[in-house]
C-alpha cells in the first residue's frame, strides 16, 4: 500500500485498525475498492451531482466543490454510568462509507432516489445479501471509505478517510458547526429511535488531499434513547446517512 507516504493517513488507518474486527458484516474488506474505479473521480462527473446537496437550513457550501458522495451505514455509539436518569453521553460512530457518488453522477433519476437510499438501507441492516443486493444494483457497492472517531484532546475527531482513493487518500479531520433537526419524513430507524440530526462538519486544520468540509444529511435512524433506563455502559445504534464531501474549487 501506499497509504504510508502519507502520515495523516497512515495514522488514521492505524487509529481504525483495531476496530476492524467489530465492523458490521458488510463492512471493510468485502468490497475492496477496483483499480479502475479511481479514475472515476478523474473528471468533473461527480459536480453534476452539486446542485442535488438535499436542501435543508444548513449553510450552504457556497464557494466549494463537491468531491465525493459517500453512504455512510454503521453505528452511533453511546455511554451510560449508571444513573437511570442521565442522558447518554457520545463516545463517536463508526460506519462503512459505500460510493453512491459514482453511481448516481450519471443517473438521470438521481433526484428521484436521494431521497429514499439510506431509509431503504438501514432497513437491510441486519440482511446483509439483501443489503449487498441493494447496493449493487444500483452501483453503490464500491467502498469509498470510512468514518470513524480519532482520539484527540479534549475530544476525539469526526474523521472521514476516502480510502477508494489510493495515492494520497483524503482525509477530513473535522468539527461540528451546524445541526439541524432531521425532516419527519426520515426513516426513524430499526426500533423507531429517531434519526439523527443533519450536520455541516468542517475542517479542524488538519485535513489533506483537498477535502474540508462534511454534510451529514438524509439521515435514518442512530439516535440514542432519551435516558440510560436499561442501557449498558457502551452500546450502538445502527444508522445510515449520506456525507456529501467537499473541497477548495480545484
Ligand atoms: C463504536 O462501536 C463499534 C462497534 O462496537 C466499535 O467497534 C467502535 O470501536 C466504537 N467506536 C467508538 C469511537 O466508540
Ligand atoms: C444542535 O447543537 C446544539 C449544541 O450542541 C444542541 O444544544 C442542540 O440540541 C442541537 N440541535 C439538534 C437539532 O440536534
Amino acid at each position: 500500500m501506499r497509504l504510508v507516504t502519507c502520515s495523516g493517513a497512515f495514522l488514521a488507518l492505524a487509529t481504525l485498525a483495531p476496530a476492524v474486527n467489530a465492523l458490521p458484516s458488510f463492512g471493510w474488506g468485502q468490497n475492496q475498492p477496483r483499480e479502475d474505479a479511481v479514475t472515476a473521480y478523474g473528471g468533473n462527473d461527480i459536480s453534476k451531482l452539486a446542485k442535488y446537496l438535499p436542501s435543508s437550513n444548513l449553510p450552504k457550501p457556497d464557494g466549494l466543490e463537491l468531491k465525493f458522495v459517500g453512504l455512510g451505514i454503521g453505528t452511533q455509539n453511546y455511554t451510560c454510568n449508571g444513573d437511570k436518569s442521565a442522558a447518554p453521553g457520545t463516545t463517536g460512530a463508526l460506519a462503512t462509507l459505500y460510493d453512491m457518488g459514482s453511481g448516481l453522477a450519471n443517473d438521470p433519476m438521481a433526484a428521484w432516489k436521494l431521497a429514499s437510499v439510506t431509509g431503504l438501507a438501514l432497513s437491510l441492516y441486519n440482511y446483509h445479501e439483501s443489503l449487498m443486493w441493494y447496493l449493487n444494483s444500483q452501483g453503490y457497492q464500491d467502498v469509498l471509505g470510512h468514518h470513524f472517531f480519532t482520539p484527540g484532546t479534549p475530544s476525539s475527531v469526526p474523521t472521514f478517510l476516502i480510502s477508494k482513493i489510493q495515492q494520497n487518500p483524503p482525509v477530513a479531520y473535522v468539527a461540528k458547526k451546524d445541526n439541524v433537526t432531521a425532516p419527519a419524513w426520515a426513516f426513524k430507524g430499526l426500533s423507531g429511535e429517531g434519526a439523527i440530526p443533519w450536520l455541516r462538519l468542517v475542517d479542524n486544520g488538519k485535513s489533506s488531499g483537498g477535502v474540508n468540509t462534511v454534510y451529514r444529511v438524509e439521515t435514518a435512524g442512530g439516535n440514542a434513547t432519551p435516558n440510560c433506563e436499561n442501557r449498558p455502559a457502551h452500546w450502538e445504534v445502527p444508522y445510515a446517512a449520506q456525507y456529501w464531501v467537499y473541497g477548495p474549487k480545484s
